[in-house]
């Protein structure tokens, strides 16, 4: 009940922070030259409506020529021709170049405070929505509400999402209804196996579940912003099953790469220790996804909170390797002392596995999404989305099938035969070693 009562308290605090795709920003005495706000990739019926108010030019003085400063549309191709325009010399401002699309320059204000711009854009590429201040000493204050959108060929509705991403809300709903049916399956096989189960059975199945909740609500969260330009609240649903999700997830792997209630029933002090540093910073970790996703790169701050969340999250993968680790070296140790080395062995090949199983999860989902990411068009961004996404479903499937309750469990039931020749394997992978 408590836990109900203060989650009103919880939302309000994200909605707050949520302005999505139609997005609001202010700007207050800003002296940068160069203001980026959010990216976009327009179809051929592109859309781009401005609203500006409270407009405050601070050093203003009547001889300074308010053409150089104003909004504009630039791809990156032409933007970097911008620079190089700039270094050479043959321009002094980015509004004056051609290879940006123009929206509006303050000079057209004629001292207005405020203006509302509908902008038109048909060359299907993805654009980003600059402001410029080529008056140095000048220092702008204004509030913005920038709402970028595609008319959709047949109904002529508007789609907020990007171009390359509104496939997104299928793509995650069907993801969902996987997962959701995983936890069906997984129940059922809890239920066959009920004699064998441990704790960490049960945790396993709270971890897909969550997944399956996480994607219906990015689902729901995505479709609205498709449709009305914002998430309606379910960001912050969201935002709720990321965190909880996140947070099992790499506890999940810890539990298991300790052995925990495989093993033994208990944690050593070291592999509490890395526990106690994951979660915090999962917690960090998705707060600067938070500040990152709902106030875009004009935030001044954002870059930080970025390098930030890179930073939390290569620690937390590194982390989570340890107590595999330890795992293996213990199970080794114990392979070459107890006698019972094929029993050892066959454990100390799965957790071999599995440490291998996690490092591809962690680099293909951090390192090789990222690359596709930047490599691929922006009509096709849904697909490192959706490789990343299969990646994760991989790893679920994978750490379920190995680690599933085994009815009887094949760690103890080992003839003699296997026995010598997993004594033989040990000592030549001592060799090895040596
Ligand atoms: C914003 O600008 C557009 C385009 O001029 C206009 O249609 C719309 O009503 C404006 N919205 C607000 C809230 O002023």
């Amino acid at each position: 009940m408590a836990l109900l009562r203060l989650l009103p308290l919880f939302l309000s605090l994200f909605v707050s922070l949520s302005v999505a795709e139609i997005r609001f920003s202010e700007i207050r005495s800003d002296s940068r030259p160069i203001i980026p706000f959010d990216k976009f990739g327009f179809t051929h019926a592109g859309r781009l409506e401005l609203n500006v108010s409270n407009i405050d030019l601070l050093n203003r003085k009547p001889e300074l020529d308010l053409s150089k400063v104003g909004f504009f549309l630039c791809t990156n191709d032409a933007w970097l021709h911008v620079l190089q325009q700039l270094e050479e010399g043959d321009l002094s401002c980015a509004l004056q170049s051609d290879l940006v699309k123009l929206v509006l320059t303050f000079k057209s204000l004629n001292g207005k405070k405020s203006f509302n711009k509908f902008y038109q854009e048909n060359d299907a590429d993805q654009y980003t929505l600059v402001f410029a201040n080529c008056l140095s000493q000048v220092k702008v204050s204004m509030t913005i509400r920038s709402a970028m959108y595609n008319l959709d060929g047949k109904t002529k509705r508007p789609d907020y999402l990007s171009a390359g991403k509104t496939v997104l809300p299928r793509v995650y709903f069907l993801l969902s209804l996987v997962y959701f049916g995983l936890a069906g399956l997984w129940i059922y096989v809890l239920y066959k196996k009920r004699l064998t189960v441990f704790r960490i059975h049960f945790f396993m199945l709270a971890v897909v579940i969550l997944k399956a909740l996480n994607l219906l609500c990015e689902a729901e969260d995505k479709s609205y912003i498709k449709r009305t330009g914002s998430a309606h609240g379910w960001d912050v649903l969201f935002y709720i099953f990321s965190f909880l999700k996140g947070i099992t997830l790499f506890t999940l792997i810890v539990l298991i790469g300790t052995g925990w209630s495989f093993l033994k029933p208990y944690l050593q002090d070291k592999e509490k220790k890395v526990l106690m540093i994951v979660i915090p910073l999962q917690v960090v970790a998705n707060i600067a996804q938070v500040v990152i996703d709902e106030t875009g790169p004009f935030g001044q701050d954002w870059i930080t909170w970025k390098q930030v969340f890179l930073l939390v999250d290569v620690v937390c993968c590194c982390a989570v390797l340890f107590p595999i680790v330890w795992s293996i070296k213990n199970l080794r140790e114990a392979a070459r002392t107890d006698g019972k080395a094929a029993v050892n062995l066959m454990k100390l090949t799965l957790f071999r596995q599995y440490y291998i199983v996690v490092i591809c999860y962690i680099y293909f989902t951090r390192v090789v999404v990222y690359a596709l990411e930047t490599i691929t068009s922006y009509k096709y961004l849904w697909t490192s989305e959706v490789a990343e996404e299969l990646a994760t479903l991989a790893f679920y499937l994978f750490t379920g099938y190995k680690f599933k309750p085994e009815a009887h469990n094949p760690y103890f039931v080992i003839d003699d035969e296997e026995e010598e020749a997993a004594a033989e394997q040990l000592k030549l992978e001592d060799e090895f070693e040596l």
